[in-house]
Parts: structure tokens; sequence; C-alpha cells
């Protein structure tokens, strides 16, 4: 019983660790226009679960347009996943 949830405990921690991300560590950009709802809903949908804090409101992801464009552009991010072709060029497409 006790090694179980021991077990358990660690491989929760180990999946945590995983899909945790943080951008704090790079510089961020200054916000020219505004993503639109589509492009939040599609970075909402698909990176906030291991983006946690990254990209939380419109300002956040306006920070992190150029970084997000490359990453996604060159297929780096989603990790592990992939993105849906609608999500990729609404994306790309920022507006
Ligand atoms: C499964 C977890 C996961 C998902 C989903 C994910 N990321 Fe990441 N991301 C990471 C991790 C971990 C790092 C930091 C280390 C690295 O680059 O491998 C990172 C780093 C980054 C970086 C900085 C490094 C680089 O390669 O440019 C950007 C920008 C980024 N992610 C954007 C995104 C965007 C945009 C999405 C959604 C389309 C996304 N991420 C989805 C885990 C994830």
């Amino acid at each position: 019983m006790k090694t179980t949830s021991v077990f358990i405990a660690v491989l929760a921690a180990l999946v945590m660790i995983g899909c945790y991300a943080s951008l704090e560590q790079y510089p961020k950009e200054k916000c020219g226009l505004l993503p639109n709802d589509n492009v939040v809903k599609a970075i909402h949908d698909n990176c906030i679960k291991c983006h946690t804090k990254d990209f939380k409101t419109k300002q956040d992801i306006c920070a992190r347009k150029s970084m997000i464009i490359d990453s996604v552009k060159s297929g780096r991010m989603p990790k592990m996943g992939k993105l849906y072709d609608s999500y990729k060029a609404t994306i790309l497409n920022w507006k």
C-alpha cells in the first residue's frame, strides 16, 4: 500500500516537471499589435497546459510574439504534440 502511493507521488511529480515550462528567463519584447481572440484561443488550447504562467493575458502573449511564431513555425512547439493546421495558421497569421 505505502509503496504504491509513494510510487504514484513520484510519478506525478515527474510528469509535472516534464510538463512545466516557463519563459521567465527570456527578455520580453515590446508589444505592438495585441493578439485577437482566435490567437489567444489557439495558444490557450495548446500551450497553457505546460506554459502555465507564460500566456495568461493578451499582454503576456503579445510580449512573446516573435518567440511564439518562431517556435510554432519551426515545429519546436507544442512540445511532444502537434497543432491542428487551423491553429497553426491562426498563430502564424497573428492579427
Ligand atoms: C508538453 C509541454 C509543452 C507544450 C504543450 C508547449 N510547450 Fe513551449 N516549452 C516547453 C518546455 C519544457 C520549454 C523549455 C525548454 C525547451 O525549449 O525544451 C518550452 C519552451 C518554449 C519556448 C522557448 C524556447 C523555444 O524553443 O523557442 C517558446 C517560445 C514556447 N515554448 C512556446 C510554446 C507555444 C507557442 C506553445 C503552444 C503552441 C507551446 N510552447 C507548447 C513545453 C511545452
